[in-house]
């Protein structure tokens, strides 16, 4: 596998590459498997994307899983939580409901609600564990999810789900984890903006240091296959 750079000149165009990239991986899957799991990302960049694939998904969505790849410690109402987002931005301007798996971000112990969700995608998931595939983000500081530098999450070897404190440290979130997303068919990123372009020359072409930069921990894999989606005020950084 290797990193898969894909610029896009606008984030219309971005958001349609991002939109049919996610549809042919869920085609495989659901040719392959019956259907297709996809883990979504929260974010104003990977938000772009939603009402494009709504609309020009082309799939039978009753095939499709979508599940979070980090989620607010918030209800699902809260204007902070990515299913809310998700709700409003992809899943109300939907012919036919895919399952959704919701992280309960309202739960008054983020860790129970972190082992049930690991639960609930163990009950949809095949023997072999993996996401189809993982739309992600990318933050200023090089987090991805909710995989912040220097979160203790960054460390856990087991778990597909952990409560993590979230960027200020003091707010809390639920998070996939690295053992998870690193066993992902297909991983996205979807990165726009002229203040990713440090960020991303530092992940891509910076040391090695994953404490720091989180994100680079899949960026970096070349033994993944990761699609970085980018618009040229992201990709100004690159070499
Ligand atoms: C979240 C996301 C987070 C996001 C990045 C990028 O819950 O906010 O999971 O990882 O994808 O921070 O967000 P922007 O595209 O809005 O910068």
């Amino acid at each position: 596998m290797s990193l898969h750079v894909k610029p896009s000149t606008t984030t219309d165009a971005l958001a349609a590459a991002g939109s049919a990239l996610l549809s042919d991986w869920a085609r495989e899957a659901i040719a392959a498997r019956g259907r297709a799991v996809i883990a979504l990302a929260g974010g104003g960049t990977p938000r772009l994307l939603y009402p494009v694939w709504a609309a020009r998904a082309g799939l039978d969505w009753t095939r499709v899983i979508l599940a979070f790849g980090d989620e607010r410690a918030v209800p699902p109402t809260h204007a902070d939580s990515n299913y809310g987002m998700v709700q409003e931005a992809l899943l109300a301007h939907l012919d036919a409901a895919p399952r959704v798996l919701r992280m309960a971000g309202e739960h008054p112990r983020l860790e129970q609600a972190a082992a049930d969700y690991a639960r609930d995608l163990r009950g949809v998931l095949d023997a072999d564990g993996r996401l189809d595939a993982a739309l992600l983000g990318l933050g200023a500081d090089g987090h991805t999810a909710s995989l912040f530098p220097g979160s203790a999450a960054l460390d856990e070897a087991k778990r597909w789900c952990v409560a993590a404190p979230g960027p200020d440290g003091t707010s809390r979130r639920l998070t996939l984890t690295f053992p998870l997303l690193k066993r992902a068919r297909h991983i996205a990123f979807l990165v726009a903006g002229a203040d990713k372009a440090a960020v991303l020359r530092e992940v891509l072409h910076g040391p090695l240091d994953t404490r720091h930069l989180p994100a680079q921990t899949l960026l970096r894999d070349a033994a993944l296959d990761v699609h970085l989606l980018l618009d040229a005020a992201a990709a100004a950084g690159l070499d």
